[in-house]
């Protein structure tokens, strides 16, 4: 049963824009693969994402645009533990301890505030701090399991590393030391074959209507061959996308029929390719609307997942604290 699996633990940070097909093809279907094998703890990272969110609307309609994104895009929130950041304040007090930890050296070797540094920025301490409560996020659960990407890797071993030196400060199971998970997940090409990010203008948004969607699709850039003649399949923008949404026997259907010529034109894969996102995307978009409409709902299932974290954060603080010396009774 559930309480014999790992715990593996997800923080999704708010974004200035509506998710993309990048980012479910990428982050949430291949997260969401791995609920399975674990028992599973997804946090919005509404703090985190203050580092550089300014306008409390648009944070505030984010963190229900992603919420409800994940749960559209299949969370199923009575299997796993789905909850704001914000809403366990432990995490902040264990930020504060494992701040007392590390080296100021290695949060200046962390990616996001050296490359800030680099270009000449004045980051917030913020930036510089964003390890400190990545850590809190994750050893705050007890996870056995932190899946992420390789641009989220070194913030997991920051947290790896804070983890043991308080164990080898203050004892040995005063906090679980997680394992990194690096997600296979693939890389989703744009609609001009870069990679996919809203920055770049080539994204497609995942819940616009199937009119939009198809549009979208049409406009992929593709080679200029004629009809008749043989196209290549591997490593063209239709077809890495298809590969990522059709079934196998479709891929090969589509590799054969490009690789043929005649009568199958990039159009024709065009139109294949937006009939399987369609099938994909299209039953989530109804649900991603009726829940994105309903933000007392959205609270509601937030704050269930916030209770049952909480049980949790204060069983571990309780733990550090009286191996730090602060336990205060009762
Ligand atoms: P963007 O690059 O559009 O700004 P984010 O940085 O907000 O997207 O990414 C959120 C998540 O989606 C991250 O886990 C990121 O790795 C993933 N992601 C974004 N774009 C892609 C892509 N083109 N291919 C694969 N994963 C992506
Ligand atoms: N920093 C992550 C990102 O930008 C989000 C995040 C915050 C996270 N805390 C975490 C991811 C803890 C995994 C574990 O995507």
């Amino acid at each position: 049963m559930s309480t014999k699996k790992k715990v593996s633990l997800t923080g999704v940070k708010p974004t200035h824009s509506a998710p993309h097909l990048g980012n479910y093809l990428g982050a949430i279907r291949p997260a969401l693969r791995m609920a399975d094998q674990f028992d599973g703890m997804y946090f919005i990272a509404d703090y985190h994402a203050l580092t550089t969110m300014r306008d409390p609307a648009a944070l505030r309609a984010s963190i229900y645009d992603v919420t409800a994104t994940w749960l559209a895009c299949g969370l199923d929130p009575a299997r796993t533990i789905l909850y704001r950041q914000s809403a366990i304040p432990e995490v902040f007090e264990l930020a504060w301890v494992l701040s007392c930890v590390v080296a100021t050296g290695q949060l200046e070797r962390g990616h996001a505030y050296k490359a800030a540094i680099d270009a000449g920025e004045a980051p917030n301490a913020g930036v510089f701090y964003y390890p400190v409560l990545m850590a809190a996020d994750i050893v705050l659960y007890d996870c056995d399991v932190v899946p992420v990407g390789q641009d989220q890797k070194q913030h997991v071993e920051i947290a790896r590393d804070m983890a043991e030196r308080v164990n080898h400060l203050w004892g040995a199971g005063t906090l679980v030391v997680p394992e990194l998970t690096l997600s296979d997940a693939p890389l989703v090409p744009g609609l001009d074959g870069r990679k996919m990010s809203k920055s770049l203008g080539n994204s497609v948004p995942l819940f616009d209507d199937a009119k939009s969607l198809r549009k979208l699709i049409m406009k992929l850039v593709t080679g200029s061959e004629p009809l008749e003649a043989p196209k290549p399949s591997d490593g063209t923008t239709v077809f890495e996308l298809y590969k990522l949404v059709a079934t196998e026997s479709e891929v090969l259907a589509m590799r054969e029929k490009l690789a043929g010529g005649g009568t199958y034109g990039w159009g024709h894969a065009k139109q294949d390719l937006y009939e399987a996102i369609e099938r994909e995307l299209g039953g989530r978009r109804e649900t991603y609307r009726a829940l994105r409409a309903d933000e007392a709902k959205l609270d509601a299932l937030l704050e269930e997942g916030a209770e049952r974290a909480r049980v949790i954060a204060r069983r571990t603080m309780a733990r550090v604290r009286s191996a730090i010396g602060i336990a205060r009774p009762g």
